[in-house]
């Protein structure tokens, strides 16, 4: 069975990036940068929308990149092994689990974030807090104020784990499907 994490660091007041293009290597700590290397590490396909892929072009990694403008299920780059445009729209999920059978690490940005949520399909999450505030920005998620995801996941059985990494008080915070 695949175990889908997902991972993402924020600012205090939950955006994911500035604005659209924004690098998160340029505001993360280096804890958080750690963290994000073992966890690839760990998993050794990752999910992703097309904009952070194409921000973060890695021609080693096992990637599924969600896009709108496949027709079908294919490789991004036919010289890049490894690497698959995947709609959700109109292509099967047991084919997506098919590709990567294994666990798979989520990486952003929000509707990618979206789909997994409301697909029930997440097993364990990673938010890194930087103590940062922005102005404005890409939200987490869409539908939910980041004030209300501790809450809205141990509604849903989560178990919540924080910790503080450094003393800046960058904070993990861990969730858990019991
Ligand atoms: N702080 C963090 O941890 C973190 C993590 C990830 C990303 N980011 C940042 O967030 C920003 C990008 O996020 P974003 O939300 O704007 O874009 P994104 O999710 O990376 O990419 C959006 C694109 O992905 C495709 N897509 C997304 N959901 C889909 C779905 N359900 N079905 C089919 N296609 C789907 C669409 O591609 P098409 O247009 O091709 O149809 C859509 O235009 C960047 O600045 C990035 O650096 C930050």
């Amino acid at each position: 069975m695949t175990i889908y994490t997902l991972a993402f660091a924020c600012s205090q007041n939950g955006f994911i990036a500035r604005h659209s293009g924004d690098n998160p290597y340029e505001w993360t700590s280096k804890d958080d940068q750690i963290h994000l290397k073992n966890l690839i590490k760990d998993h050794e396909w990752q999910v992703m929308g097309r904009i952070t892929h194409e921000l973060n072009p890695n021609e080693t990694r096992k990637r599924i990149v969600f896009s709108r403008s496949c027709k079908e299920i294919k490789l991004i780059d036919k010289k890049i092994k490894n690497q698959y445009f995947f709609n959700p729209d109109l292509h099967q999920w047991n084919d997506f689990e098919k590709l990567c059978n294994q666990n798979v690490l989520i990486l952003g940005g929000t509707k990618v974030h979206d789909f997994f949520l409301y697909s029930d399909l997440i097993e364990s999450m990673y938010i890194t807090v930087e103590p940062l505030e922005f102005s404005g920005g890409i939200p987490a998620f869409s539908y939910i104020n980041f004030k209300d995801i501790i809450p809205f996941f141990r509604e849903k059985d989560f178990l919540i784990n924080e910790k503080i990494l450094n003393k800046k008080g960058t904070k993990l915070i861990h969730f858990k499907k019991i």
